[in-house]
């Protein structure tokens, strides 16, 4: 069994040390001492999973401590890498009792997986969405805020270098108050992706519960939480009965207004995954995903392209002066390798979940919400700390910039709070 047995490799991403990275602290207490690699289990071997594996093989600071899924490819598979291999999540932990588990199961499984885990005392990472509901999710943080066991979701574009210095450049004042974001996920996905997974084609399957999720957490991470949204979807480029299209607008509990236009049936780069470079899936370009703009200046993410005004003065500052554009270049790295090396972090109790549970709750009800406006025609209002109040008239939220989601940072080490470095 490979638990413990491989060789310690070289960084799978090999890039410099990221300044910007939260801080590491060498583990303390730890029976397998610092240079020893921590064992993860990987709980569903699908595609995301086979990605999650890859880089487990190769990274500095985890292993791949065996694998769980029901399918006899999976279990072939796994042999092929030499580490144990069960049907059964719950029998695999109990045969490996690994360090740290993902959980990359469909979505209907997260939680009975998620429990297992934590029963277990084993800390997890979770993929997104967190869970199919917001009820099954809030089920999963309770069970792990009473074990007191780490949960990390797997939004890892919060790994990326580049928003994590849109945050810190946003943090630092350079956009001033965020007074409106448009976000855009728009791609072409190729006819095989619906007939290979008819699941596709159903309601729950589309764009906005699979790629839109990602867009939203990044909105909040970056700007701050939604209050409010409305949105329209439509059906009418593949005809299926899921939506191939939406547009949202979001109003942020800072006041903020954002919109949204996701789809998988347009010719289009302008889509995080393709603009970012950051998995090797999608030949990558230079635009944008998201734009931002505030009272002080206006930021585009990845390209991390900063406008603002050079001059201080009112005369200065309007529609007819000049802007001036700043672009800072960064080092690469890739968010996965970045997130499991967070993932032992976190099991370790040296950092706190980047993407805690009730992030991943907080960003899949912003989520459902857009699925339940456009169905119903009605404006959903989200209540952060209540869950949505159903459709209504919006309410006036106050005007300042509000705080970056998951700045409240839990001391707990359970860490299932907040989301913060
Ligand atoms: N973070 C990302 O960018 C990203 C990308 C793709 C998928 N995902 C998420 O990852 C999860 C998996 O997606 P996927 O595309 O890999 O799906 P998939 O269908 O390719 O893989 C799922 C795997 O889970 C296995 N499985 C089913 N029941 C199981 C059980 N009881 N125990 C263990 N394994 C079981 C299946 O046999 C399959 O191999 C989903 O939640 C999805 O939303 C995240």
């Amino acid at each position: 069994m490979a638990v413990h047995q491989e060789a310690r490799l070289e960084p799978s991403n090999g890039n410099p040390p990221d300044r910007n990275a939260p801080e590491r602290r060498p583990a303390s207490g730890s029976s397998r001492g610092v240079d020893a690699r921590l064992p993860v289990a990987l709980l569903g071997a699908g595609g995301i999973g086979r990605m999650h594996a890859q880089r487990l093989r190769v990274h500095p600071d985890v292993c791949l401590a065996g694998v769980a899924d029901p399918n006899p490819a999976a279990r072939a598979w796994a042999e092929g890498l030499g580490v144990p291999w069960c049907a059964e999540p719950a029998e695999l932990l109990d045969r490996v009792r690994p360090g740290a588990a993902i959980v990359a199961t469909p979505n209907s499984l997260h939680t009975a997986v998620g429990l297992a885990c934590i029963e277990r005392r084993i800390p997890l990472l979770v993929e997104k969405p967190i869970a199919d509901t917001v009820a099954e999710a809030r089920r999963l943080a309770d069970a792990a805020r009473a074990a007191n066991v780490p949960v990390l979701v797997g939004h890892q574009r919060r790994h990326g270098v580049a928003v994590q210095r849109a945050r810190r450049l946003i943090a630092e004042g350079a956009v001033g108050r965020v007074v409106a974001v448009t976000m855009l996920a728009a791609w072409l996905k190729p006819a095989r992706y619906f007939t290979e997974g008819p699941w596709r084609r159903q309601k729950g399957g589309g764009p906005v519960l699979i790629n839109a999720i990602h867009d939203i957490d990044l909105l909040r991470h970056l700007v701050g939480e939604v209050a409010a949204v409305h949105a329209m979807a439509s059906s009418a480029q593949r005809g299926f009965e899921v939506e191939d299209t939406a547009a949202a607008v979001l109003r942020l509990a800072s006041g903020a207004l954002a919109t949204l236009v996701v789809t998988d049936s347009a010719v289009s780069p302008w889509n995080y995954d393709i603009v970012s470079g950051e998995s090797e899936l999608y030949p990558p370009q230079v635009a944008d995903a998201l734009y931002i703009a505030g009272t002080e200046g206006a930021l585009t993410v990845p390209q991390l392209l900063h406008w603002r005004y050079r001059g201080a003065s009112p005369e200065q500052r309007h529609w007819h002066a000049e802007l001036t554009r700043e672009q800072t270049t960064l080092h690469r790295r890739d968010p996965f390798a970045e997130q499991l090396r967070h993932l032992r972090a976190v099991a370790e109790g040296r950092e706190v979940p980047l993407c805690s549970a009730e992030d991943g709750i907080a960003t899949l009800r912003a989520t459902q919400a857009v699925l339940e406006s456009a169905a119903t025609g009605a404006t959903v209002e989200i209540d952060p700390e209540q869950g949505h109040v159903g459709g209504g008239e919006g309410k006036g939220t106050g005007g300042n910039a509000g705080r970056l989601a998951g700045e409240a940072v839990e001391t707990n080490s359970g860490g299932s709070q907040g989301g913060g470095r």
